[in-house]
């Protein structure tokens, strides 16, 4: 017997209905409206990550980046105070900054010549005795976002007034944050250059899979045959190997921390010694050669050194655009409804006081190598399937989108006395979790500013 469902007009922003335990509708994906006001209510009511310190590392260097759509300019102005300029000139409107990154101690738009130092202040304006108005006033001033805080290098913002400290944000996503960075010589990394790119799908789906741990055997499939092909023991196994059989019998897990934050590791199923991450490093051109190198060069040690170069298996993602993968850090960046950038930032090891005896070069050139194998091969996976997924959603009479993986099977999901959720690798409840965030985030109005300093 066919079972006909009749075609509904579901009830707009009505966010009980279009966000339930579990299942989404398909318009927070497919709708302009609320594409519009998510980059209200998220974009600018949380902490969204702008960069990282490395990347403007002296006083007056600049990037130009995004806060949502809002174009900013990320600065370390002359007093080496970091500001999230708004790239968008008071006079009549036009971005004041066209170059990528630089450094300057001013901006002059482009447009009419109006100048601004890059504290924000106006700094003149071509023949001004045209004007009868106060130049000082500081409605002339560049707008800024309010709030620009970092952890530990990582640079976030927010227009939220009533925002959580940072600290207080990142909650419990710190301690893989911190585990992360403190495995490197002085407990810090540098921004390298980066892959960048772009498709054809709203920014949650990227954040939908970033903790999915359900899709690898599928999608990566022709990935994980190349590493499995690379096994050098009986046992031994090679990048996303730990995926193979039954995820969930293995020794991996998710967590949930709250905030929208999430964490997959893959590393228990490790032996805790050194070079064991190396040896498990999925294969990539030239690193035969490094490893031959450092192995004559730091005897004993270069297991431990060789471990920094490893794209170690874990996902850290912190809501709504930062992820580190590896040795990697994902930034995701919407375009408009249908439409998301995302850049692929190799880091690299700083190395100050030559703890690594000299060889950081070759260990950053072998994590550059890693930027080959993920972020190359398995993130066109992902991305293919954003992309279809997308399109599925066009079909509007089919509505919902399920993620009910592992709800309501006893004794799956651990609950900490600390709040995060710990639970098998395949589980959906980081995407139940985020969604019952989103839904939060979406029903209320955040206390938005922005600021314009007068001097
Ligand atoms: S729009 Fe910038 S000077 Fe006119
Ligand atoms: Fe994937």
């Amino acid at each position: 017997m066919n079972i006909q469902e009749p075609i509904r007009t579901p009830k707009f922003l009505d966010w009980d209905e279009l966000v339930q335990e579990d299942k989404v509708h398909r318009l927070i994906y497919t709708d302009e409206a609320i594409f519009q006001e998510e980059m209200r209510k998220i974009w600018g009511g949380v902490w969204i990550f702008l960069g990282h310190e490395s990347q403007i590392p002296e006083k007056n260097d600049f990037i130009r980046g995004k806060l949502g759509l809002r174009p900013i300019i990320l600065t370390r102005d002359s007093g080496g105070k970091i500001r999230a300029l708004y790239n968008r000139c008071t006079h009549r409107g036009s971005t004041v900054c066209r170059e990528d990154k630089g450094n300057s101690k001013s901006f002059a738009c482009p447009y009419h010549g109006w100048s601004f130092f890059n504290t924000g202040k106006l700094s003149g304006v071509p023949w001004p005795e045209g004007y009868s108005c106060d130049f000082s006033e500081s409605k002339f001033n560049l707008a800024q976002v309010p709030h620009v805080k970092s952890y530990r290098g990582f640079i976030f913002g927010t227009l939220n007034l009533d925002a959580p400290s940072l600290e207080t944000y990142l909650g419990g996503v710190r301690a893989p944050l911190d585990e992360w960075l403190d495995r490197h010589p002085g407990g810090t990394v540098a921004f390298c250059d980066a892959n960048r790119l772009k498709f054809n799908g709203n920014w949650k789906l990227l954040y939908d899979n970033s903790c999915d741990g359900y899709h690898v055997i599928f999608s990566h499939r022709s990935l994980l045959a190349m590493e499995n092909r690379q096994k050098v023991g009986a046992d031994a196994a090679k990048g996303m190997a730990f995926y193979k059989n039954s995820p969930d019998n293995g020794p991996m897990f998710l967590k949930y921390f709250g905030n929208g934050h999430h964490y997959k590791d893959k590393r228990p199923a490790l032996e805790k010694r050194p070079g064991a991450l190396w040896e498990i490093e999925g294969p990539h051109p030239g690193m035969e050669h490094y490893e031959e190198k450092l192995r004559a060069k730091l005897g004993a040690r270069a297991d431990e050194v060789l471990d920094l170069a490893s794209s170690e298996p874990i996902n850290i993602n912190i809501f709504p655009n930062l992820h580190i993968l590896g040795n990697h850090v994902q930034v995701s960046q919407p375009v408009s409804l249908t439409e998301t950038d995302t850049t692929w930032w190799g880091t690299s090891v700083v190395d100050d006081n030559d703890q690594l005896q000299g060889c950081a070069d070759d260990i950053n050139a072998l994590r550059m190598r890693t930027q080959e194998s993920f972020p190359n091969f398995g993130e066109l996976d992902d991305l293919m399937n954003f992309e279809q997924i997308q399109i599925g959603l066009t079909a509007e009479e089919d509505e919902w989108v399920y993620m009910h993986r592992g709800l309501g099977i006893n004794d799956r999901i651990t609950h900490a006395a600390n709040g995060t959720i710990i639970a098998p690798s395949t589980d959906e409840v980081f995407l139940r979790e985020t969604m019952r965030e989103y839904k939060r985030l979406m029903s209320v109005e955040p206390n938005l500013a922005i600021k314009r300093d007068p001097n």
